[in-house]
């Protein structure tokens, strides 16, 4: 039994559209939701359905056109600039469709910079990073810098990143867009290691059925309507 002290985050009535030169397309139409802690949510739907759109409203890096996004109880749409920064930073971590590591840095670096940003020591901060690394199956390549690496080994770089804070959530948008069955399923192994040690939740968009076949809960969108299935 789902129990509402323990909500993370929910939408209520959310609606976004974009405009396609003088027609309105609706890629969100009243969506409500919500995601507690310790589960793991998949959304699948087809390319085009407004996942990522979706996952980026829920995670505060796009707003709705009408509709709400409750984080911790709170309501985000006044949120300054600082509180949003810090539901990233405690609570919510982000992991794109597309990586966004920065090539300036090495991979132990990209994956240490969440922690190092809090205040962590820089060694400790190497070290954590260096662990996860390790569990990801990525032993042996945190000095490169991530244009080194294949699609598959970025992908789980972006997916350490947003790991190592031990965030409340994190939303996922294909993980394992880019990674072989073994490979999806050691991640999957850790998302479920750490729902379970620590209480995480996720929500992940993914084409993978198999991987979605997991999840505690399965939802479908499509033409803008979010079903459970
Ligand atoms: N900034 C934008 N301006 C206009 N249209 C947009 C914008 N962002 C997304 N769209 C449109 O919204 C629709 C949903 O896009 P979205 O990226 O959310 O789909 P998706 O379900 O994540 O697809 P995929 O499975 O391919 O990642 C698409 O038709 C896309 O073209
Ligand atoms: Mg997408």
């Amino acid at each position: 039994m789902l129990n509402k002290n323990d909500c993370i985050l929910s939408v209520i009535n959310l609606c976004k559209s974009y405009s396609d030169h003088n027609d309105k397309i609706n890629i969100l139409s009243n969506i409500n939701f919500s995601l507690y802690k310790s589960e793991v949510v998949a959304i699948i739907g087809s390319s085009g359905s407004g996942k990522s759109t979706l996952l980026h409203i829920i995670g505060l890096l796009d707003s709705p056109d009408s509709g709400s996004v409750i984080i911790n109880g709170l309501d985000t749409a006044n949120f300054s600039k600082s509180e949003r920064d810090g539901i990233h930073n405690y609570n919510i971590s982000f992991m794109y469709q597309f990586h966004h590591l920065l090539s300036e840095f090495n991979v132990l670096d990209n994956v240490a910079l969440p922690v190092i940003i809090r205040n962590n020591s820089y060694e400790e901060s190497r070290q954590l990073a260096k662990d996860l690394l390790d569990k990801l199956g990525l032993k042996g390549k945190e000095k490169k810098s991530p244009g080194e690496l294949s699609g598959g080994e970025r992908q789980r770089v972006a997916l350490a990143r947003s790991l190592i804070t031990r965030p409340n959530c994190v939303i996922a948008d294909e993980p394992t867009g880019n990674l072989d069955k073994k490979t999806s399923m050691l991640m999957f192994d850790y998302f479920l290691e750490m729902k379970n040690e620590y209480g995480t939740s996720f929500i992940m968009a993914t084409h993978d059925l198999d991987l979605a076949s997991m999840a505690d809960r399965k939802m479908c969108l499509e033409y803008g309507n979010l079903s459970f299935i």
